[in-house]
């Protein structure tokens, strides 16, 4: 049930009605919007909406009470009608400027970080992709360098003016990842890992939330609600591709998912082209489709040598590959409106 307030009502009144909910004994959670500002309140029983909702529409300064029906409130667009824009550390995302994360798939070595990482901010990347914690199939496969790969990736990072995004895996790991990261990246085999999604919902550092491999749209949904409704409202969405009877392709990037979540949430929402289809030839094509669907932001792998990758060279674009799309994306990007 979200509690729209009159334009001009002042913070007395908006605590008013957190009161009236709290009173009842349920929680409210309030969104300072730039038109207006809207209350949610969360736990109110089926049964007694209609009465809640009769006494809050009473108050003078409420404009309207409207019930959500979806399993997710605080990610629905009813809730935050206007999108919202993530602030990671002074780079916004979610807003006009289309955001491009980029760098190796793994932290191998400082010297391969660095390179990747020049060749991507020279192109025009802000924020730097690494893991430090790899999600691997196989247990003899390489996974990660932990800490290590946290410091490399860091200090790369600061030396170029960029942020960091990497993915954590264990909930007691979030505290340490939130020492090095700028955004705590939610892999695709994790999205609906209960005790890691309130464990980053209890942090204020922006996440990106992959969609499972297997997830429809609504099961993501109610993973970003999890981290929103344990108070942390910095969630961006990633598209990553799902598993169809296709192989040819790794995974089927659902692209469809961008307009759809646009329409059904107020998160940001970028692609991962590389994850997405698996191949380095596929890629250029997809982060292009990708934006002209008003996707925010995409998400690449680039290697110095993608031959020599521990981890999904086939899918990595080489350091001239990802200056080659960036010059080829801008046309695009600015055919719908937006900036690089
Ligand atoms: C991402 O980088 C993952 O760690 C990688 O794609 C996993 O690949 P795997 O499933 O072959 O181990
Ligand atoms: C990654 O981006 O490093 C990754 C592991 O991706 P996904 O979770 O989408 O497989």
């Amino acid at each position: 049930m979200i509690i729209v307030m009159k334009k001009g009502a002042t913070k007395e009144d908006v605590h008013s009605v957190e009161e009236r909910i709290r009173e009842w004994g349920y929680s409210a959670h309030t969104i300072y919007g730039a038109e207006r500002t809207v209350v949610g309140a969360v736990g109110v029983p089926e049964a007694d909406k209609a009465r809640y909702m009769e006494s809050l529409e009473a108050m003078p300064c409420v404009e309207k009470v409207i019930a959500i029906l979806r399993p997710y409130k605080f990610a629905s667009r009813e809730y935050h009608p206007e999108g919202t824009v993530v602030d990671v550390n002074g780079i916004p995302v979610g807003g006009k400027q289309v955001v491009i994360m980029a760098g190796p798939c793994t932290v191998e070595t400082y010297e391969q970080t660095w390179e990747s990482a020049v060749a991507c901010h020279a192109a025009g990347a802000t924020i730097l992709r690494g893991g430090a914690y790899k999600p691997s199939t196989s247990p003899y496969s390489f996974q990660g360098h932990g800490e290590e790969g946290l410091k490399i990736l860091r200090d790369v990072a600061d030396k170029l003016g960029m942020r960091v995004v990497t993915e954590v895996m264990d909930p007691r790991n979030v505290e340490l990842v939130c020492r090095y990261a700028d955004i705590l990246q939610i892999g695709t085999r994790n999205m609906q890992n209960y005790d890691l999604l309130r464990e980053v919902g209890r942090v204020r550092t922006p996440v990106l939330l992959k969609r499972g491999m297997w997830a429809r749209i609504e099961e993501w949904m109610q993973a970003a609600e999890y981290i929103l409704v344990g108070g942390n409202p910095n969630v961006i969405l990633c598209e990553r591709g799902i598993r169809t009877f296709e192989t040819h392709t790794r995974n089927t990037l659902d692209l469809s998912a961008v307009p759809a979540v646009k329409e059904l949430s107020h998160l940001p929402i970028i692609v991962d082209p590389s994850q997405g289809t698996g191949k380095r030839s596929l890629v250029e094509a997809m982060s292009k489709a990708a934006i002209a669907a008003g996707a925010d932001g995409l998400l690449i792998e680039v290697h110095p040598h993608p031959d020599q990758a521990l981890k999904d060279g086939a899918q990595s674009l080489t350091c001239e590959g990802f200056c080659n799309l960036m010059r080829n994306l801008r046309p695009v990007v600015e055919a719908v409106g937006r900036t690089l």
